[in-house]
């Protein structure tokens, strides 16, 4: 069985596990807004992602660790309301899920009552495997994120691939403990594609790649990277699909060029 189609009623956890269980490969890109959710869903991605990389790409910050549970909640909400296909799945950003299960259970909830959204996703593996087990147990979804996790970034040490050599070892019980802990779903960042491929043969839940190679049971990319909106300097792992960043300032110019020659508005532009 495929994914639900086009015009099909919204994609549940359910349509996950047929889709592995079926070799269905699984589509995902990251929406902050109304508008780029009604792109997406219409184009037929089955899962947004209100990533916390709207500090990057919204936000225009250097890290994600400064966006709060308060600006998340805005931008998801704009992104379920346009969403009648996709599943949305929504960040806990970091500072919403440390401290204790509570915490994190209170945060998870805020976004689920306020936003609309279905799923939300953590980073961390073995270390947070207690906390998605709470949040499971409230009865939300939750998509877990192991290898490189941006929150992490500073003791990371920077945007490094995980999981090579030594530190394979705990790619896998990362990955086994979000399963074990309940999640429905994890995303692969920025590890080795054997590594990605082999974490994927040994779950029953979906995994979802972002600089994983293509072993994985889905994809996602940030679409501002994607679609070339985002004119700095992208990951290896990113491939272009529009110029958008071009368009738009060609767009611009040829705006401002038509407004200095008095060209814009027109006549049957006016009233
Ligand atoms: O915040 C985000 O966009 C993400 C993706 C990179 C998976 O977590």
């Amino acid at each position: 069985m495929r994914m639900p189609g086009i015009d099909a009623p919204k994609i549940r956890t359910r349509h996950f596990h047929e889709a592995k269980a079926n070799g269905t490969k699984i589509t995902a890109l990251t929406s902050y807004d109304a508008l780029s959710a009604r792109i997406f869903d219409a184009a037929g991605v089955d899962m947004l992602l209100v990533g916390d990389s709207a500090a990057n790409v919204v936000l225009g910050r250097e890290t994600t660790l400064s966006i709060t549970l308060d600006e998340m909640i805005v931008l998801a909400k704009a992104v379920a309301v346009s969403a009648k296909r996709a599943m949305v799945v929504v960040d806990l950003p970091f500072g919403t899920y440390e401290i204790s299960p509570n915490q994190a259970v209170e945060s998870a909830i805020r976004i689920m009552r306020e936003t609309g959204a279905a799923a939300v996703k953590i980073e961390g593996g073995v270390e947070i495997a207690g906390t998605i087990r709470r949040i499971v147990d409230a009865g939300i979804p939750v998509v877990g994120h192991i290898g490189y996790t941006p929150q992490s970034e500073h003791a990371l040490g920077g945007h490094v691939v995980q999981g090579r050599g030594a530190s394979a070892g705990k790619l896998i019980a990362d990955a086994r403990a979000v399963q074990q802990a309940g999640a429905f779903a994890v995303v692969l960042e920025m590890v080795p594609a054997l590594a990605a491929t082999e974490v994927t043969q040994d779950l029953s839940i979906i995994t979802i790649g972002i600089g994983a190679g293509n072993g994985t049971d889905g994809q996602v990319l940030v679409w501002q990277d994607a679609f070339g909106l985002n004119t700095g300097k992208k990951p290896r792992f990113v491939r272009e699909y529009a110029n958008l960043g071009a368009d738009l300032h060609t767009a611009a110019q040829n705006y401002i060029a038509d407004v200095h020659a008095g060209s814009f508005p027109a006549e049957q532009e006016s009233f």
